[in-house]
């Protein structure tokens, strides 16, 4: 989608990180911009500081697993800045710690926002958006936690590996809509993330002995991991250029090569060493179509 100027941008976590990052790029790109969250004062904070910047901005208070206040939405939306044309669901929350110490109240919460708040999202504006026909685009924020996996972390690269299987999906089914999908995959990002997970996690769960979510030694801002963490407009604007170029990946920290590369290696090094019968390879033909690979592969690098 390249014709971007008055048309209509919908982040969810938009409130602050990569989702304000979201909002300043698409904004910056003369897009109108839709700004949902949960946390009423922090979004409030973000929607009027690009406002005295001169964007046409929404502000609108969403749980994204709130499915009642999802269906109200697009109306809303329409009549206050036009229909959505691109749809960031961004939304999201962080799980720290050993996945078999997780209870179901973790599993709930961090699926319900991070994969939950994503259906939500698609269920509620792609039926339109494939009504309204293109431009449309949608970006959906997995991360590399949803590429690969080191452990620590299981209950959200779970959520995050289901994100990267729904864009993808979501992609090969939208394609004849003219609507294109992109799934953002970043590393490490300058954000709220710990910080936010702790403020929106319902006071419900606080004494079901659930992993707690600290900040603690993570992303402090004295560690290195944070001082080389990427800034959320960087972020943006990988984005944006996505959006241009209909990339399916969103790929922003090129270090995470060797691990794609070691797990793209052992899923191949695990299939059985038996002949390829071309029976099978001629009856499951629709379902060995590379053709959304493939065209991915064959662009340019992004710059
Ligand atoms: P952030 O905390 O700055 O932004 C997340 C936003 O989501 C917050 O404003 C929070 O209030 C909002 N949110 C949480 N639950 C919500 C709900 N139920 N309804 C509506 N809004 C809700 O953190 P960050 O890092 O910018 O996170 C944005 C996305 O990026 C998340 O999906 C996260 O998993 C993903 N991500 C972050 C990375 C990082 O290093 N910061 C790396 C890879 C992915």
């Amino acid at each position: 989608m390249n014709d971007l100027e008055g048309r209509v941008a919908l982040i969810t976590g938009a409130a602050s990180g990569i989702g304000l990052g979201l909002a300043r790029t698409f904004a910056a790109a003369h897009m109108r911009v839709a700004l949902a969250d949960v946390r009423a004062d922090v979004l409030d904070a973000a929607t009027r500081t690009l406002a005295a910047g001169g964007a046409s901005v929404l502000a609108l208070e969403l749980d994204v697993t709130d499915r009642a206040a999802w269906a109200s939405l697009p109306d809303r939306i329409e009549r206050e800045l036009g229909p959505v044309r691109l749809l960031a669901s961004n939304a999201g929350v962080n799980f720290v710690g050993a996945t078999q110490e997780a209870t179901y109240e973790d599993w709930d919460f961090c699926l319900g926002v991070n994969l939950g708040g994503a259906i939500n999202a698609v269920h509620t504006f792609v039926p339109r958006m494939i009504a309204q026909g293109p431009p449309g685009h949608i970006i959906i924020t997995s991360s590399v936690s949803g590429l690969f996996t080191n452990g620590g972390a299981g209950v959200y690269a779970t959520s995050k590996f289901a994100l990267t299987g729904l864009a993808e999906s979501l992609s090969a089914d939208l394609a004849r809509h003219g609507i294109g999908v992109s799934v953002l995959c970043p590393g490490p990002v300058k954000s709220d993330l710990f910080e936010s997970t702790i403020a929106v996690r319902p006071a419900a769960l606080a004494a079901t002995g659930s992993v707690p979510v600290t900040p603690a030694g993570v992303m402090r801002a004295d560690t290195p991991i944070f001082a080389t963490a990427m800034t959320p407009d960087e972020v943006g604007r990988c984005a944006l250029r996505a959006v241009r170029r209909n990339d399916l990946y969103v790929m922003t920290h090129p270090e995470i090569h060797s691990m794609l590369q070691a797990r793209t290696d052992a899923l191949l090094a695990a299939l059985p060493n038996s002949p390829i019968d071309p029976r099978r390879i001629e009856a499951t033909r629709g379902l060995l179509d590379p053709s959304l690979y493939a065209a991915q592969a064959a662009k340019p690098p992004p710059d």
